[in-house]
């Protein structure tokens, strides 16, 4: 029988969007995933998903704060089923950066917030360029500058490794429904 799970993404820019899909995509013979935008959720009941995966992008250090609200009027389901979560930045375009571990906006939202999401994952994001308004445009460049990055701003770049993306799926597709121990991906 399929597994009937919630699927919220937090995205400025659509990348976590089509992670979000990808995801989804990958596991659709043992998942049936709700797709929700984290910011538009107004009620959610999760008693009626067997399973939770959220996942945010990072824009100048944080995530939407729209995660910490949800996860705060959730947290007592949110530990009590099989959970997900995953982050999105261009850190993590690095290789070493691309753990719970090794990635800094990751590592600390996991020593903050309250909930213990039973799988974590890391994934590179997208840098486009093109589409930024200026001073976003600016502000990338320079600390793409400073980091060793992509400068050149009529590009358009994607990190995203998909085949870790789809690893990741398959790890959430076998996961128990109680809580098992965080898998570092
Ligand atoms: C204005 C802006 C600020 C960003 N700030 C950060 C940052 O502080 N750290 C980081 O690692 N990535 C940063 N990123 C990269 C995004 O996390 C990356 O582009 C990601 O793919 C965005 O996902 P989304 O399209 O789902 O929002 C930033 C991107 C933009 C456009």
């Amino acid at each position: 029988m399929l597994m009937k799970a919630l699927l919220l993404y937090s995205s400025h820019d659509g990348q976590t969007q089509s992670i979000a899909s990808g995801i989804a995509n990958e596991i659709q013979g043992t998942v049936k995933f709700d797709i929700r935008d984290l910011s538009q959720v107004d009620k959610v009941n999760l008693t009626d998903y067997q399973a939770v995966m959220i996942g945010a992008s990072i824009r100048y250090g944080h995530f939407n704060s729209a995660l910490n609200r949800f996860i705060n009027q959730h947290i007592d389901q949110l530990n009590e089923m099989p959970s997900a979560f995953f982050s999105v930045n261009l850190t993590a375009r690095k290789p070493e950066k691309r753990t719970s571990h090794t990635n800094a906006y990751t590592r600390k939202f996991l020593v903050k917030t309250p909930w213990k999401p039973t799988l974590c994952g890391v994934f590179a994001g997208a840098l486009r360029y093109p589409r930024y308004r200026w001073f976003d445009r600016v502000m990338i460049q320079l600390i793409m500058r400073m980091t060793g990055g992509e400068t050149d701003s009529s590009k358009e770049y994607e990190y995203t490794d998909w085949e870790q993306v789809k690893h990741f799926a398959q790890e959430f597709a076998h996961l128990k429904p109680q809580n098992g121990s965080m898998s570092t991906e």
